[in-house]
């Protein structure tokens, strides 16, 4: 993640991700999960600016515009408040460096919420990383790394560049280099789910663990296939307890000529593993017509 600067503006785009696999090893007694999870950093951005308000005093303030696509009243609304992680972002890394925090934020949002695409820890990483430039407070990213894992489980994987290997709640991050580029569709339903709420129905099972090493090795050698039928996410049948929409959605795409299919994170949404980037764009076109809420086209980044 790298912030331009535009005249006294600073802009930095927020990439979304997908879970290619998701391990959960056990509950921990401070009330999160222990993971071992594949994520891949995809072409959905949501954008963030910083400009100077003049003579508005210390203080920072969001405006959030949204460019989501149609989405049913069940989408959860996006918080602007002084909650949102892009303000706590920006407050933690002022109470950090010992300074006023100052200016507007503005948030363009198109990564839809609540969907396991990991955008408002996004958001929060695209926060530390143009706060620090635009405040020129010169943080190394080992500083903001330290400082992100405190904002979210995700925040400290979206500092870095490309996929990686997370394990411990998530922001222990090991980065996976030399990944072919990778083709997906995605399908966001009208319905979205907490992470809270899927975590807490997450119940163990005696399913075969491993392969994420296998995956991986499917994934370097460019055999798609193989990869698709390695992708695990244990959270699935949890959040298909919840939400009709996980095993719908996952009907659908298994009707597709897709590689592999599986939902992201703690859901709603799901996606296939295209073979190509027109692949992917077809199929996407197709499930457009099926009333299954936001469909998208992308790429990993
Ligand atoms: O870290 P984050 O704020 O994204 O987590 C949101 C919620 O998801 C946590 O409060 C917890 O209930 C659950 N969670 C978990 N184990 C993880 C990550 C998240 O139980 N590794």
């Amino acid at each position: 993640m790298f912030p331009h600067k535009i005249g006294s503006a600073w802009e930095v785009p927020a990439p979304a991700k997908l879970n290619l696999y998701l391990d959960v090893l056990g509950s921990r007694t401070d009330g999160f999960h222990e993971l071992e999870t594949l994520l891949v950093p995809v072409r959905i951005y949501d954008q963030l600016l910083w400009s100077a308000s003049p003579g508005a005093g210390p203080g920072t303030s969001l405006r959030i515009r949204s460019l989501l696509q149609r989405d049913s009243p069940e989408t959860a609304p996006i918080n602007a408040g002084a909650n949102n992680l892009v303000c706590r972002a920006a407050e933690r890394l002022a109470q950090a460096a010992g300074i006023e925090p100052q200016g507007t934020f503005d948030l363009y949002k198109r990564i839809p919420v609540q969907a396991g695409l990991g955008g408002g820890s996004s958001d929060a990483a695209a926060a530390l990383v143009l706060a620090n430039a635009a405040w020129g407070i010169g943080y190394s990213r080992g500083r903001l790394i330290e400082l992100a894992a405190g904002l979210g489980s995700d925040v400290p994987f979206f500092l870095g560049g490309g996929a990686a290997v997370c394990r411990g709640r998530g922001e222990q991050v090991q980065r996976v280099a030399g990944l072919p580029h990778l083709h997906f569709v995605v399908v966001k339903p009208p319905a979205s789910l907490s992470t809270a709420t899927v975590f807490g129905q997450w119940a163990e099972n005696a399913a075969p663990r491993g392969g994420l090493a296998a995956l991986v090795a499917s994934l370097h050698g460019g055999t798609l296939v193989q990869a698709g039928r390695r992708m695990v996410n244990r959270l699935e049948t949890a959040a298909a307890a919840l939400s009709p929409w996980i095993e719908r959605i996952l009907g659908e795409l298994a009707k597709q000529s897709l590689c592999g299919r599986l939902m992201t994170g703690s859901g709603s949404a799901c996606f296939g593993l295209a073979r190509s980037a027109w692949h992917a764009r077809r199929v996407a076109r197709l499930l457009s017509g099926k009333d299954l809420g936001s469909v998208f086209a992308t790429s990993s980044c």
